[in-house]
């Protein structure tokens, strides 16, 4: 069994301190093995907002894995936005746009899905679906695939956020062959989990996607600052999402995922606390 974090939408920039502080705390409370960051680590990818996110990185209490967001690509500064659109991202988080973390139990890939020119849905290429598939398919199957991404590819459950990941469907076909049954994403600020065939009925098997609200900053578009805590094993995912309470982060629901023949069927949900 492991434990990760799932955090988002870091936006340093517009980071709330005292926020940053709780959630540090709570993390060294939690102790996950490791810390997932799916994009948008910055407000406007300026190099100061970018040092100030790998200050938070590097005070993390367990290894992280990051990918960038749209917003860690310059939007007004054209020169950075066409010659060099991950430059900042790449010298001051990492140079790595395709992070493994493999174990005895999981296989995390991250793949960047920022660009320039679909700055609000994100894309993926050939050429890295190609290698997460080479690195993936091999595995034995008492691992568990995860994919980490920023752009989601399902809509809210309240219909908003549906401009999607494009070409998604071509996305996942390749994400089944290479076994992926998680993908954790942000991008809209809101916490949820669907099965992607719900979206993409021509799926040919169910995929989980995990999506996490802002962890820090002052865009929560009405929802807390929050981020995911996920205990794993091979055929059980369960999913705590932690809301900022005003001093620190609680407990304000968690539901869990349950592989089946048929593939995964999500069990009931307890609400353990009110939104703040
Ligand atoms: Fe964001
Ligand atoms: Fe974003």
């Amino acid at each position: 069994m492991k434990l990760i974090a799932h955090i988002s939408d870091l936006h340093f920039g517009r980071e709330d301190p005292h926020v940053v502080a709780g959630l540090l705390a709570d993390l060294e409370q939690a102790k996950p093995q490791l810390v997932v960051v799916s994009g948008d680590l910055t407000q406007r990818a300026r190099r100061a907002e970018f040092a100030r996110a790998r200050t938070f990185l590097d005070a993390l209490p367990a290894p992280w894995l990051a990918v960038p967001g749209n917003h860690d690509i310059p939007l007004w500064d054209v020169i950075h936005r066409l010659r060099s659109p991950l430059g900042r991202f790449r010298r001051l988080i990492t140079n790595d746009l395709t992070p493994f973390h493999l174990d005895d139990e999981l296989a995390v890939i991250g793949l960047n899905t920022a660009r320039s020119h679909s700055w609000k849905r994100g894309r993926l290429s050939s050429d890295q679906l190609e290698g997460a598939r080479k690195l993936l398919q091999p595995l034995p199957a008492s691992v568990l695939k995860i994919a980490v991404v920023h752009h989601n590819f399902v809509p809210r459950p309240d219909g908003g956020g549906h401009q999607v990941m494009k070409e998604g469907q071509r996305a996942l076909d390749i994400f089944d062959d290479a076994g992926v049954d998680l993908v954790l994403s942000g991008h809209l600020h809101r916490g949820y989990s669907a099965d992607t065939r719900v979206h993409w009925p021509g799926s040919r098997r169910s995929l989980i996607v995990v999506q996490c609200g802002t962890s820090v900053s002052r865009r929560g578009r009405g929802e807390p600052n929050a981020y995911n805590l996920l205990t794993l094993t091979r055929d059980r995912v369960e999913i705590a999402h932690r809301w900022w309470g005003g001093d620190q982060f609680v407990e304000s629901s968690r539901h869990s995922w349950q592989r089946d023949s048929s593939g995964w069927r999500r069990d009931g949900e307890t609400a353990t606390q009110l939104q703040p």
